[in-house]
C-alpha cells in the first residue's frame, strides 16, 4: 500500500506561497502539514502545523521532517539532493530526487530534454566566459543567458548582444555555468500541468495561456484559447516528459508557441505553478489539491475546466506606494476573488493574485486586469 490517508502528516520542502496553498488544500482533506523553510516567517508558516526552520540542503533537518511525516513532497525544486536522500531513507519522497536532479540545473534539464528529442529552441551550455562568448556569437542578437542554477521569475538572467563583453555577462551571472538561448520570436506562451501517481496513472489540466512582463508572469488564463491541435500537442509533450522523468506529484511544463504554430519546451517545474492558480476557480480540483492527491497516492481529481478563469499577479510595489490597496473596489466585482500570501512587501515580490471567471477566456482576463487596476490608489 502506498496511499497516505487523511489524518496522516505531509512534510513539504519549502514554505513559500505554493507551500501555503498546498497546505490549505491538505488541511481541507484532513492532513497535518509540516514545512521546512529557512524563513521562520515563511508564507506557509501561518497555516502549517509546524515549521522546521532550516536550509533546504540541511540533512539533519530533512531527516527530522521525514521522521515527523508520513510522506514528503516539495513546493520548490531547489532542495539539496543529500537532504532528499536522507528523507527518502525514512519515508516516501514524491517526486523523487531523480526528478529534482534533472530539473534544478537548467543546463542538465535542457540536455535531458534534448537527449530525448523533445522540441527545444537552439541553445548552448557555457561553462566559462570563453564558451559564453562563443555561444553568444552563435545565438545571435539579444540572446537569453540564464544561470544554470538559482534563477527564477526572470532573475539570474541577462540579455547579451553581439557587442556585450562576455566576461562582464559571465561575472554578472555569478561566474558559473549558464545556458545561452537564441531569442525566439514568440507567438504566445502556454503551460501544461500533469499530475502523476505511483504506478503512472495521470491527469492533465488543459493548457493555460500565460502573459509575461519582463520575464515574470503577469497574468494567466485557463483553458488557453488555442486550437485543439496545439492543446493536444502540448498535453502530449507534457505527459511524455512526466512519464520519462517518472514524476510522482506534479510537473508543470512551460512552452513557447512560435509564429509558425510549432511548440518548443521552455522549462519544467516539479510542483504547483503560478500559471495554474486559476484552477482554484476554473476546475473541480485545484492544482494544490491535485498535488496532495498525487503525493498521497489518492485517486486524482477531475481536471476539467467548468468555466474560463484568469489570475493577475499582485506585486510588492502595490503596497509600497504608502497607501492601502483598494480591496473593496476590486471585490465589488462579484466574480472576482483575492488571494494573499501573507508576505511582507518588497519591490517585485509576488504578494498574491486576483482571480476572475468569465464567459470566455478573454472576459476572464479583462475582469482580472480591471480588478487589479481597481486596487491602485486614485490619483
Ligand atoms: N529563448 C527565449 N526566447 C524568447 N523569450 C524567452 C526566452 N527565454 C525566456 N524568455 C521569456 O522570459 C520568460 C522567463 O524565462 P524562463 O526561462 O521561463 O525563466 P524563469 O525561470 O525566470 O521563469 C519566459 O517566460 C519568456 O517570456
Ligand atoms: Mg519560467
Amino acid at each position: 500500500m502506498t496511499a497516505v490517508l487523511p489524518g496522516a502528516t505531509i512534510g513539504i520542502f519549502g514554505g513559500g506561497q505554493l507551500g501555503r496553498m498546498m497546505t490549505l488544500a491538505a488541511r481541507t482533506l484532513g492532513y497535518h502539514v509540516i514545512v521546512l523553510d529557512p524563513d521562520p516567517a515563511c508564507a506557509a508558516g501561518a497555516v502549517a502545523d509546524r515549521v522546521i526552520v532550516a536550509r533546504l540542503d540541511d540533512v539533519a533537518a530533512a531527516t527530522e521532517l521525514a521522521r515527523a511525516s508520513d510522506v514528503v513532497t516539495v513546493e520548490i525544486e531547489k532542495v539539496g539532493l543529500d537532504a532528499m536522500a536522507a528523507a527518502a531513507a525514512l519515508k516516501p519522497v514524491r517526486p523523487g530526487a531523480q526528478v529534482l536532479r534533472v530539473i534544478q540545473d537548467r543546463a542538465r534539464q535542457k540536455q535531458w530534454l534534448a537527449d530525448r528529442k523533445f522540441p527545444l529552441g537552439p541553445f548552448w551550455i557555457a561553462r566559462s566566459a570563453d564558451e559564453l562568448g562563443d555561444a553568444r556569437r552563435s545565438a545571435g542578437l539579444n540572446a537569453f543567458v540564464k544561470s544554470a542554477t538559482g534563477g527564477y521569475d526572470g532573475r539570474g538572467q541577462a540579455r547579451a548582444g553581439a557587442d556585450d563583453d562576455a566576461d562582464a555577462v559571465w561575472r554578472a551571472l555569478g561566474s558559473s555555468p549558464c545556458v545561452v538561448e537564441q531569442a525566439l520570436d514568440l507567438d504566445s506562451e502556454i503551460s501544461v500541468m500533469v499530475a502523476r501517481r505511483v504506478g503512472g496513472e495521470h491527469a492533465t489540466f488543459p493548457p493555460a495561456l500565460n502573459h509575461h512582463v519582463n520575464g515574470v508572469l503577469d497574468w494567466s488564463v485557463i483553458p488557453a484559447p488555442v486550437s485543439d491541435a496545439v492543446a493536444s500537442e502540448g498535453v502530449r509533450i507534457a505527459r511524455d516528459i512526466a512519464e520519462q522523468l517518472d514524476v510522482v506529484g506534479l510537473l508543470a511544463v512551460e512552452m513557447f508557441m512560435l509564429k509558425d504554430g510549432s511548440i518548443v519546451v521552455n522549462e519544467l517545474a516539479p510542483r504547483p505553478h503560478n500559471s495554474f492558480h486559476h484552477t482554484e476557480l476554473a476546475s473541480l480540483t485545484s492544482q494544490f489539491e491535485q498535488a496532495i492527491r498525487a503525493a498521497c497516492d489518492l485517486p486524482l481529481g477531475s481536471t476539467d475546466s467548468m468555466r474560463p478563469a484568469a489570475i493577475a499577479n499582485l506585486f510588492g510595489d502595490l503596497w509600497l506606494q504608502g497607501v492601502t490597496p483598494r480591496w473593496e473596489e476590486a471585490l465589488a466585482i462579484p466574480s472576482v476573488r483575492i488571494h494573499l500570501y501573507g508576505k511582507s512587501p518588497r519591490p517585485g515580490r509576488k504578494m498574491g493574485h486576483v482571480g476572475a471567471v468569465g464567459g470566455t477566456a478573454e472576459d476572464a482576463v479583462t475582469l482580472a486586469l480591471v480588478a487589479r487596476a481597481r486596487l491602485l490608489p486614485t490619483r
